[in-house]
């Protein structure tokens, strides 16, 4: 089997926060050394809900990439590139729309969800219906394996793999398939072959779906198949046709244990955000300002950590001994607020201070950002042109 390739894309917001960073990015940076990773700016993604004001998305897209290298994402490790820069996607987006029942989305659950909640804007649009397509198209033109989202995002993978079973489906058998997929599991030595009918014939007639895990784990091991006949081998197994897109599996991002500064999700647009580039001095200012428990009126009035936004503060940036500290001053009217915030101040700007530096770099020299962008969609269309060669193939559309 090819390597699995992990892929994801966010919108460009500019300037990321430490939700983010606890969030997101460092599952990203933790991702890259162990699978090859695609990492993209969804600027089209950001036009579905933002066409009346796109405001100016280069820019934002450049900022937020400055603090994914900021945050540690290594571009000699994983590819980093722009969505509409890679316009393959465009096309695969539509020529899967021909395929993509209307009902499908439309149920998918972010649609009226979303609809709802931006109910300020007209979303009418057959660009906001096709959305989740457009992620199918970002996921499934890299034969991405795993898909990195957050909860919100999981449907969006569940419709990717339903779009990918019915496209090899409909597409997948070409003619004499069958044949050629015997012909293929020969290969793979007489006692194998017979072992791996006998787990495909178990899957298919019987719904046994350990037999499946080792038939697939067979094929997994070969190293003497071209990536035709394994295809057509795991597509046969599965029961579908010629595995021409490969259905991803989502990988859970944990939510961010960093709440905002009252107490809520941290988000730019509740105010309650720290910057990964904040100055120093905001970032003190911000958490001394912060609130804490309302029953804290005097000094010497006690109050209860777990009414207050700091807390959640020391359970990342605090060790066991200094949360006693907490919970036994605060209780006890024995430390003040600014004392107790003290270590959270120290915890987030020693934290800051590497992602700053290196944000700095990059914004020395405007140049590196875009050279490493160049570079990644160079990379990154390279990989769609080889999966858009077999879907126009299966498609009829190969002109020589
Ligand atoms: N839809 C995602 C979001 O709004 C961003 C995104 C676009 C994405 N394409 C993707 C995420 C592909 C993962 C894979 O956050
Ligand atoms: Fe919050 Fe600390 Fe003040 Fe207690 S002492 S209210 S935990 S900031």
């Amino acid at each position: 089997m090819y390597e699995s390739r992990v892929l994801s894309g966010m919108r460009p917001t500019g300037a990321l926060h430490l939700g983010h960073y606890h969030g997101v990015l460092r599952n990203w940076v933790r991702l890259q050394s162990e699978f090859p990773c695609l990492y993209f700016v969804a600027d089209w993604h950001a036009l579905t809900t933002d066409y009346q004001n796109p405001g100016d998305v280069q820019k934002s897209g450049q900022d937020m990439v400055v603090d994914w290298l900021a945050a540690g994402v290594d571009p000699s490790q994983a590819t980093l590139f722009v969505q509409s820069l890679v316009p393959e996607h465009a096309e695969l987006h539509l020529l899967l729309s021909m395929i993509a029942p209307l009902g499908w989305l439309e149920r998918v659950p972010t649609y009226k969800d979303q609809l709802e909640k931006l109910s300020d804007r007209d979303l009418a649009t057959y660009g906001f219906l096709g959305y989740p397509l457009l992620q199918s198209a970002d996921i499934l033109i890299y034969r991405a394996k795993y898909v990195p989202v957050g909860e919100d995002q999981v449907p969006h993978v569940e419709f990717t793999r339903e779009i990918a079973r019915r496209f090899n489906h409909l597409y997948g058998r070409d003619a004499g398939f069958e044949d050629k997929a015997k012909a293929a599991a020969k290969k793979m030595g007489a006692k194998k072959a017979r072992l791996w009918h006998e787990l495909r014939k178990k899957f298919l007639e019987q719904g046994d779906g350990e037999a499946l895990k080792r038939a697939q784990a067979l094929l997994d091991g070969q190293q003497n198949l071209s990536r035709g006949d394994l295809e057509r081998l795991y597509g046969w197994l599965e029961g579908t046709g010629k595995r021409i897109l490969v259905e991803p599996d989502a990988l859970l991002t944990e939510a961010s244990r960093m709440p905002g500064l009252d107490g809520q999700k941290m988000s730019k647009s509740y105010g309650n955000a720290i910057a990964l580039r904040d100055e120093p001095d905001a970032v003190t200012r911000k958490i001394r300002t912060m609130p804490t428990d309302p029953a804290r009126v005097k000094r010497s009035d006690p109050g209860n950590p777990d009414k207050c936004p700091v807390w959640p503060l020391h359970q990342v940036y605090s060790d066991q001994a200094r949360r006693a500290w907490v919970r036994e001053g605060c209780t006890t009217a024995g430390i003040g607020c600014l004392e107790c915030k003290q270590p959270v101040i120290d915890g987030v700007l020693a934290e800051l201070a590497p992602i700053r530096e290196r944000a700095q770099t990059y914004l020395d020299d405007p140049t590196l950002v875009k050279n490493i962008l160049a570079d990644g969609c160079d990379r990154a269309r390279r990989l769609a042109t080889e999966t858009m060669r077999d879907v126009r193939e299966a498609m009829g559309l190969l002109y020589s």
